[in-house]
Parts: structure tokens; C-alpha cells; sequence
């Protein structure tokens, strides 16, 4: 399909560092960026605020979404994480969502970060990354992003919690029926574990040219 620019998928487990490299991508390429997670997460948000268990129905909060639900500052908590992968396993919500997806990239195209972008959203994306790295690593950058101290006494403590709770959303995201998160056959797998944020940027802003050459000329 031709839209007004290219689509570029960047998908991946929780806290791989999706979101930092799509910004960076986006600004790189001159396109606009969607965090997906945001939505799933601002679903969560809704439930959560009406006293109801994530796990039941909520689509009626994925279709009365609004923007300013979106720009919340209570969005990256936890708890709003897990609820937002209870959310995500319900095909009414995932469905409610396929359209504003869709939508943002029509015009100029757009760099979209998430766990089906590739897969179910646009499966004729331009280019198409998937960004992981191992739990532990994964663990250590979330921790130190929400401003932990790993001097602190509890601070082992604490990242064995947070690499569970991680392992268990991933598991549930990659495990539901309604698409599940996982590498698209023609995505290009970036393992991050030895790289930097610099480094990942360049890796993928070298493939994501090379592919657009290719496809776009
Ligand atoms: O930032 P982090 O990687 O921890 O999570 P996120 O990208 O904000 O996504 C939160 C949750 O939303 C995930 O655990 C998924 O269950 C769900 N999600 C999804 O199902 N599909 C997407 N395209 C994006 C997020």
C-alpha cells in the first residue's frame, strides 16, 4: 500500500528500549512517532480508575479514549503496565485501537513502537525491527529509568521483583491469542545487550535506509 511516507514498525519485549529508539528514529528520518504502548496503557488507566479488574471486559474504555487520556502523567507505574497487558489479551480492545493506529501513519507515514506493529497493524511496513535484549538487562535499564539506585540495600531485592513481573508480562504478551507478540519473518532482530542507545540508533537507522532504497526508491 503507498501512503504519504514510509511505515516503520519497531517491535519488541517490554523495557528492550523501543521507545527510545523509535523517538530517536523518527526525529532521524523526519516522521512522526506513535507509542503504542501508550494506548494500552491508557486503557489500563480507565479501568483501573473505575475500581474494575483489567482482565474484564474494557472495551468501552478503548473506544471513548481520548488524546488527553493518552498524555497522562500516571501512565508508566507498574501497575498500569500489568494492566495494560491484561487489556491488550482482548480482541474488542485491540480492535477498538486498529484504526487510530492505522490512521496516525496515512499522511506522512510514521515510526510506531509496540508488539504487533509488524505482524497485525501494518504487515506491509517498510521496514521492520525488532529490538530485545535479555531479561537482566532489560530489568537493570527499566530500574535505573524509574530513577533506582543499585546502591541501594534493596536494590537486589527489588530488581529480582521487577525482572519477574517482567518476564510475566512478556510471557502473557507473547503467549495470548489475539496478536501475540513475536518477529515478523522479514523483521531485523536487534539484540541490544552490548549496545548502547547510540549504537542500536545506528544499527537500525543503517538497515531501515538500506530497505527504503529498496522499497522506495
Ligand atoms: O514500555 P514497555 O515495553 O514496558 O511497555 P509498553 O510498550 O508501554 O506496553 C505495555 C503493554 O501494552 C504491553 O505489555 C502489551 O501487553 C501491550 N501492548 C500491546 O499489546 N501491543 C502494542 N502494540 C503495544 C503494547
Amino acid at each position: 500500500m503507498m501512503r504519504g511516507g514510509p511505515v516503520i514498525a519497531v517491535d519488541g519485549p517490554a523495557a528492550a528500549g523501543k521507545g527510545t529508539l523509535a523517538r530517536k528514529l523518527a526525529e532521524a528520518l523526519g516522521l512522526p512517532y506513535l507509542d503504542t504502548g501508550l494506548l494500552y496503557r491508557a486503557v489500563g488507566r480507565l479501568a483501573l480508575d473505575e475500581g474494575q479488574d483489567p482482565a474484564q471486559p474494557a472495551q468501552q474504555f478503548a473506544e471513548r479514549l481520548t488524546p488527553a487520556d493518552m498524555q497522562r502523567t500516571d501512565l508508566r507505574t507498574p501497575e498500569v503496565a500489568q494492566a495494560a497487558s491484561k487489556v491488550a489479551a482482548q480482541p474488542a480492545v485491540r480492535a477498538a485501537l486498529v484504526e487510530t493506529q492505522r490512521r496516525f501513519a496515512a499522511e506522512r507515514g510514521a515510526v510506531l513502537d509496540g508488539r504487533d506493529i509488524g505482524t497485525a497493524i501494518f504487515p506491509d511496513a517498510d521496514v521492520k525491527l525488532f529490538i530485545t535484549a535479555s531479561p537482566a538487562t532489560r530489568t537493570r535499564r527499566r530500574f535505573l529509568q524509574n530513577g533506582g539506585n543499585p546502591d541501594a540495600p534493596d536494590a537486589q531485592a527489588r530488581l529480582r521483583e521487577m525482572e519477574e513481573a517482567l518476564c510475566a508480562r512478556d510471557k502473557a504478551d507473547a503467549s495470548r491469542d489475539s496478536a501475540p507478540m513475536c518477529i515478523a519473518d522479514d523483521a531485523y532482530v536487534i539484540e541490544t545487550d552490548t549496545l548502547d542507545a547510540q549504537a542500536v540508533l545506528a544499527e537500525a537507522l543503517r538497515f531501515a535506509r538500506e530497505r527504503l532504497a529498496v522499497t522506495r526508491g
